[in-house]
């Protein structure tokens, strides 16, 4: 069977690196680009998949610093919305698929029950706003989309909730962590797998509905209990030292000012992606524990 052709845009990235490394491993003939192809210019974006004829896209790129956004309007929507726009009226005149990656961000957080795709956006700050925009342009410029929102991803590339933590829990005898946020946490290798499984399956011919899906791992925690069990984990691994004692306290947002109100429940109902692929969601605790023996082993974090 042929692979088929991709070409990552934002490889770079926490996602992208994961999502290079994974599409590496299986054999599916890959290209990426970062702020070479500056995702703002459709004539560069154009260009490229002239060159490349890709049949297959994945955008992983997008202004992410979600506080900063809200004094760096304009290029966040540049990225998030007209940048996501320009890679699926790119992807379309191309002839290529697009998987494009929103996030749970674009919903007020204020929901009691897990989001689902057809749920009402509401987003309350400029990242969430930007990236909601951004998954209507894709979605009018190239009709053959998929659009996979996730949540709380981390793993082995760049800046995340995990790293951080078990930094500080390496420095600092105490440490307090918002204990009034639920959600559920998402590693990145499981998002590229799935990210894998919609350009395999559509590959080898089989029907994927086009469209908006949820993905992050299964359950649902709170950042606090979530740091708790990255500082047992990180003991059991021995990425920290078995005998260390960190002081882990439970405390209110209200407590970590931020310009930007994070959602209270943020958690994602996979039960659409699920059954379309066929595929069970991981729990989060699993591939916590699975990536943090993996980084044990390499001996880095
Ligand atoms: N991280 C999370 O917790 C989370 C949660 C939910 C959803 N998401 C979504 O998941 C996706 C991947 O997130 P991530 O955390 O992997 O993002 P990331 O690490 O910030 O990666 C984004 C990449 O895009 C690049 N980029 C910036 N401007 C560009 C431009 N003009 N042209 C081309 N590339 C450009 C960045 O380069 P520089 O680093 O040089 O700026 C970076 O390599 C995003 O769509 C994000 O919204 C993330």
């Amino acid at each position: 069977m042929t692979q088929p052709k991709v070409w990552i845009i934002g490889n770079r990235g926490m996602l992208g690196t994961e999502l290079s490394e994974l599409f590496a491993s299986r054999g599916i003939s890959v290209t990426g680009t970062d702020r070479e192809v500056d995702i703002t210019s459709q004539d560069a974006l154009n260009a490229f998949a002239a060159e490349y004829k890709p049949e297959y896209i994945v955008n992983c790129a997008a202004y992410t610093a979600v506080d900063k956004a809200e004094d760096d309007r304009e290029l966040c929507r540049a990225l998030n919305a007209d940048g996501a726009g320009n890679i699926a009226r790119a992807a379309n005149r191309a002839g290529a698929r697009l998987v494009h990656i929103s996030t749970d961000y674009v919903f007020n957080g204020n929901g009691t029950r897990p989001y689902r795709e057809d749920d009402p956006t509401d987003p309350t700050g400029v990242y969430g706003l930007t990236k909601r925009d951004g998954e209507v342009f894709v979605l009018q410029e190239n009709p053959e989309s998929w659009i996979i929102r996730t949540a709380w991803l981390y793993g082995q590339h760049g800046n995340n909730f995990v790293h951080t933590m078990l930094r500080l829990m390496g420095e600092r005898d105490e440490l307090r962590v918002v204990n009034d946020q639920f959600g559920s946490p998402t590693w990145a290798r499981d998002l590229a797998g799935i990210v894998a499984d919609f350009i395999v399956l559509s590959g080898a011919g089989t029907s994927v509905p086009f469209g908006i899906y949820h993905y992050s791992n299964g359950g649902e925690i709170s950042w606090f209990d979530f740091a708790r069990e990255i500082f047992s984990l990180g003991k059991r691994f021995g990425i920290l030292d078995s005998g260390r004692n960190v002081t882990i306290l439970p405390c209110s947002s209200a407590e970590f000012p931020a310009k930007v109100r994070r959602p209270p429940y943020s958690v994602l109902d996979k039960s659409k992606i699920s059954s379309v692929l066929a595929r069970d969601v991981p729990g989060w605790k699993e591939s916590l524990s699975q990536y943090l023996k993996i980084k044990a082993s390499k001996g880095k974090y």
